[in-house]
């Protein structure tokens, strides 16, 4: 073989390839083409579903299930991921009496460190103080713009009830205290019911609860060197223009407010206002 022949066969074998290639390419252009509209097709059945997703909307219908209710019952005999309560201590803050009733023992299911207290604090003067107030007396803004006096921690009714009634009313509200729990976790709850007797205890203290040697200050003079006007050592009364809540109607299940204790000298709540006589409906008594 010749250089030249050599030439022409490699210009041959070139030629031949590209008649190859293109003959093939013909070909896989028509199953690209009908691979794509087929993909179309298929993916317009898809674009329903994507569009409205198959997915329960809280509250909504549907009409997967028999029933048509789209938030499922829970399934009988199961337990929940995260709904275990096994200490129902900790989570209803009572314990089944003798009778069946329900009792509040005096007694915290954890113990109270400094953490604990502080965190109480933070959450009572978060939600608790807008009714009663930073010290717990029942006095707080809401209360002297109208609102039910709030419970005094201070009176003997409340120093008296359990750490753990603190817990249930926090839970259940009482009368016309909302409840929180929403808002606050049982260890919240509790952290909160703590400081409450931490308040109890800062707002009865004596001079024997100080340890020796602290330097116990008069609070007029605390006032004075804070600039604070006098009067803020005084007793905490509620202005004039405040207005109690009339007294609930009695048979609606609301429980009667607890009432003020006159021993109980550091507070002074305006003397209830009585319904005026002449609003009272025509006497209906046939
Ligand atoms: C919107 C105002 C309001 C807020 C906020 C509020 N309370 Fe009360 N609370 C009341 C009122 C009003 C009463 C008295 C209820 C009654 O007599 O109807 C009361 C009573 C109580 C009592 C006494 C219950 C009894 O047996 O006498 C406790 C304890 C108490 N609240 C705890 C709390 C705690 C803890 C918080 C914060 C998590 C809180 N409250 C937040 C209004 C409020």
């Amino acid at each position: 073989m010749n250089a030249r022949d050599q030439g022409s066969g490699i210009r041959a074998q070139v030629r031949s390839a590209r008649g190859r290639v293109g003959r093939a390419r013909q070909p896989l252009g028509r199953i690209g083409l009908l691979a794509g509209i087929g993909c179309l097709l298929v993916m317009a059945g898809c674009r329903q579903d994507m569009q409205n997703e198959p997915k329960m909307i809280p509250q909504r219908g549907s009409e997967f299930f028999p029933d048509h209710r789209g938030a499922r019952p829970q399934v009988l005999d199961t337990v929940a991921r995260g709904q275990l309560h096994e200490d129902t201590y900790f989570y209803t803050g009572t314990v089944p009496g003798p009778n069946g009733q329900r009792e509040e023992p005096d007694l915290m299911p954890f113990p109270v460190t400094m953490t604990v207290l502080k965190r109480g604090q933070e959450r009572f003067n978060v939600y608790c103080t807008p009714c009663h107030s930073r010290v717990g007396n029942g006095l707080g803004e809401i209360v002297q713009r109208g609102y039910k006096p709030a419970g005094n921690f201070h009176d003997q009714v409340r120093l008296s009830q359990p750490v753990s009634h603190y817990f249930y009313v926090t839970t259940h509200g009482y009368g016309a205290m909302p409840d929180y729990s929403a808002q606050l976790t049982p260890a919240d709850r509790w952290a909160v019911a703590a400081y409450i007797r931490a308040l109890q205890l800062s707002e009865n203290a004596t001079l024997q609860d100080v340890p020796s040697g602290t330097q116990v200050e008069n609070l007029k003079d605390i006032a004075r060197e804070e600039n604070l006007p006098e009067s803020f050592a005084e007793p905490w009364a509620l202005p004039s223009t405040a207005i109690q809540a009339l007294p609930p109607p009695t048979g609606q299940g609301t429980p009667a407010m607890a009432p003020p204790n006159a021993a109980y000298p550091k507070i002074s709540i305006p003397v209830t206002k009585t319904a005026p006589t002449n609003t009272k409906p025509a006497a209906n008594t046939k």
